[in-house]
């Protein structure tokens, strides 16, 4: 009999990138998503894609008789757990929601599990918990510290499940701590869909290609990086997909705790990004050098060594690849799933 893995937060977009590969991987995978940010057109996307169904409970995650109401439908194997809100300045203005959603949310989840004896999940972390690191590349040992509200959720939730974990050896528990996801799955199907003004910089490029937005606010010029823009560690969504399908396979022969980076161990600038994204979609992107973004820092790229090792996962997607995929989503869908 095939695997049965719940995936939390999995209409949107690195969940359903992951659901898609799970389901060609032969798992039965059963999501639940509030759509607070999200669509259920990306799962009927993947399921198209796959020609494999999706079973779909719209359900907030910290609603306990709900989520308990899916564990009696279905016996979990795991959970992947990317419910939750990311938009860091928003989080700033509402912290209470942040923590609800990111805290509580986890919380009635593993209560949950805990009930079912479900007890081994793969979280979404994020490279945020470093804080302002004292060099590059980021290996888990750094120090962790948060600059906002949404980082904090990550590391409370972080620091939530090894406690759990101090409890109850029987829980086995992949922190995975994600650099910045961008790219969309090749078909051109599905891809991110930010609602508004996008906050991150490649779906910003991508509406300034399409000509939905008049022109890219590079925030900052003069960090001591190679072209004074800031650097980060860009990485396909289909690598970041893949790596936790082997996160579950590591679990299941390392029980335990464990940490690891999801990065491809490049830094890229703004203007790489802009450059790189020109060059292969063949479309103008025009910019602006203004102030820097309170709360940003100068570079910010992993040292993946250790997912290398460990889970035998390495990202593979070029730079031109990240771009290629983006513009083919942004290009096929200029309004995204409402298209
Ligand atoms: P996303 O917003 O596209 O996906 C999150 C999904 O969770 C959405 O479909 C949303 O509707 C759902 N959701 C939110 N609150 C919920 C709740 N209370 N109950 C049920 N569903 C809920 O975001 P994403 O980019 O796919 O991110 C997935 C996870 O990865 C998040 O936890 C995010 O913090 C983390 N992460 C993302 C990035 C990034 O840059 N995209 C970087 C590091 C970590
Ligand atoms: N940037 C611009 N203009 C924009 C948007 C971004 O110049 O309109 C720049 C930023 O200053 C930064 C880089 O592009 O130098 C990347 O910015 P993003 O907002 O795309 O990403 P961040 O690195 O700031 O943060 C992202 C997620 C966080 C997550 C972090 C690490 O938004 O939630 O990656 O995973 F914590």
């Amino acid at each position: 009999m095939s695997k049965s893995i719940l995936v939390t937060g999995g209409a949107g977009y690195i969940g359903s990138h992951t659901v898609l590969l799970l389901l060609q991987a032969g798992y039965t995978v059963v999501v639940v998503d509030n759509l607070s940010n999200s669509s259920e057109e990306s799962l009927l996307r993947v399921s198209r894609i796959t020609s494999r169904a999706v079973k779909f409970y719209d359900v907030d995650i910290r609603d306990y008789d709900a989520l308990e109401r899916v564990f009696k439908d279905y016996k979990f194997d795991f959970v992947i757990h990317f419910a939750g809100l990311k938009a860091v300045g928003e989080s700033v203005n509402q912290p209470l929601s942040y923590y609800r959603n990111n805290v509580e949310g986890t919380l009635t989840l593993c209560r949950v599990m805990n009930k079912y004896n479900v007890k081994s999940i793969v979280f979404s972390s994020s490279a945020t918990v470093y804080g302002n690191p004292d060099s590059v590349p980021i290996s888990e040992n750094f120090p962790t510290s948060a600059t906002n509200p949404y980082g904090r959720s990550k590391l409370i939730v972080e620091q939530v499940f090894q406690d759990l974990y101090v409890s109850d050896s029987d829980w086995n528990i992949s922190l995975l701590r994600y650099f910045n996801p961008v790219g969309a799955h090749p078909s051109g199907l599905i891809g991110e869909n930010p609602s508004g003004i996008p906050n991150n910089l490649m779906p910003y490029i991508a509406e300034t290609a399409i000509g939905k937005r008049d022109k890219l606010s590079v925030f900052g010029g003069d960090y001591n990086t190679h072209d004074g823009t800031g650097v980060r560690d860009y990485i396909h969504v289909m690598d970041l997909a893949e790596g936790h399908l082997k996160a579950i396979d590591f679990l299941q022969e390392s029980k335990g705790l464990h940490i690891h980076n999801l990065g491809t161990g490049k830094g890229y600038s703004v203007l790489d990004m802009v450059n790189a994204f020109s060059a292969v979609s063949g479309m103008a992107v025009s910019y602006e050098i203004i102030e820097r973004r309170s709360g940003d820092i100068a570079e910010c790229y992993a040292d993946p060594t250790k997912a290398q090792k460990e889970l035998n996962w390495t990202a593979t997607r070029s730079i031109e690849d990240m771009c290629r995929d983006t513009w083919s989503w942004q290009s096929k869908n200029p309004n995204g799933y409402s298209d």
